[in-house]
């Protein structure tokens, strides 16, 4: 496991507190997001569609977590970055089966490889933590890391999601429990991504899950 510091916006309190919860969660082995362990099922559909047309086969996993989608991409041929803030969750990460996989202990607002590095890059779970008002900052730095003709696959809270108290937040976003939830229409996920990228798909599940798969556009 390679080591990697830490930004100053990831030192801000909300996000520290956000760090704090996720700690606890692996800790505890409370992680609602990943409970067999098994990549999701949305995600493999999606790659399977894209798989012919992707630029290389290296993957960023952002938010890795245990690694389960880190160890699926690599079970099927990538060479993978897999990149989280939490020590425990990436020493789980570190037992599963993968060999082309790297793990870093770092903060996604700061990787450290080059631009136009990754032909895919996962966000299952990390840019519905993200605050709004951050929202530039971290696609832009999406986007530096991708390949021209890259793809990212994403899932995130709709507005639909309800959260573990039951309650759906029509508003769109809550601030609770130690940590920042986000929740998209349709309409906002679009405005947001097609500055950056086009939409090759956008599905909501019942769950409350949007399913995105984008394309960073060849200038
Ligand atoms: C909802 S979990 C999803 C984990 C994993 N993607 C999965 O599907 O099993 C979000 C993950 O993002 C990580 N994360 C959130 N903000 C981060 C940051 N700034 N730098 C590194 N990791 C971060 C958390 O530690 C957590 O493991």
């Amino acid at each position: 496991m390679l080591k990697a510091g830490l930004t100053k916006l990831s030192e801000e309190k909300l996000y520290r507190s956000q760090n704090n919860f996720y700690e606890n969660a692996y800790k505890t082995g409370h992680t609602p997001w990943s409970v067999d362990g098994k990549p999701s099922g949305n995600l493999q559909k999606s790659l399977k569609e894209i798989a012919q047309k992707l630029p290389n086969r290296i993957a960023l996993d952002l938010g890795c977590g245990e690694g389960r989608h880190s160890s699926y991409l690599s079970e099927n041929g990538f060479k993978v970055i897999g990149i989280d803030m939490q020590e425990t969750a990436l020493k789980n990460a570190g037992r599963r089966k993968g060999k082309g996989v790297l793990y870093i202990l770092g903060d996604i607002f700061r990787i450290p490889v080059k631009e136009n590095s990754f032909g895919l890059v996962i966000d299952y779970g990390v840019f519905h933590h993200i605050r709004r008002k951050d929202t530039k900052v971290f696609l832009n730095f999406l986007f530096s890391l991708l390949v021209p003709g890259g793809y990212i696959i994403l899932t995130c809270f709709s507005r639909k999601f309800r959260h573990a108290n039951g309650k759906t937040y029509k508003n769109g976003y809550a601030c609770h429990h130690g940590h920042y939830d986000r929740f998209s229409s349709r309409k906002e996920l679009i405005a947001i991504f097609s500055r950056y990228f086009s939409i090759t798909g956008i599905s909501e599940n019942s769950d409350g899950f949007y399913n995105m798969v984008l394309q960073k556009k060849i200038e």
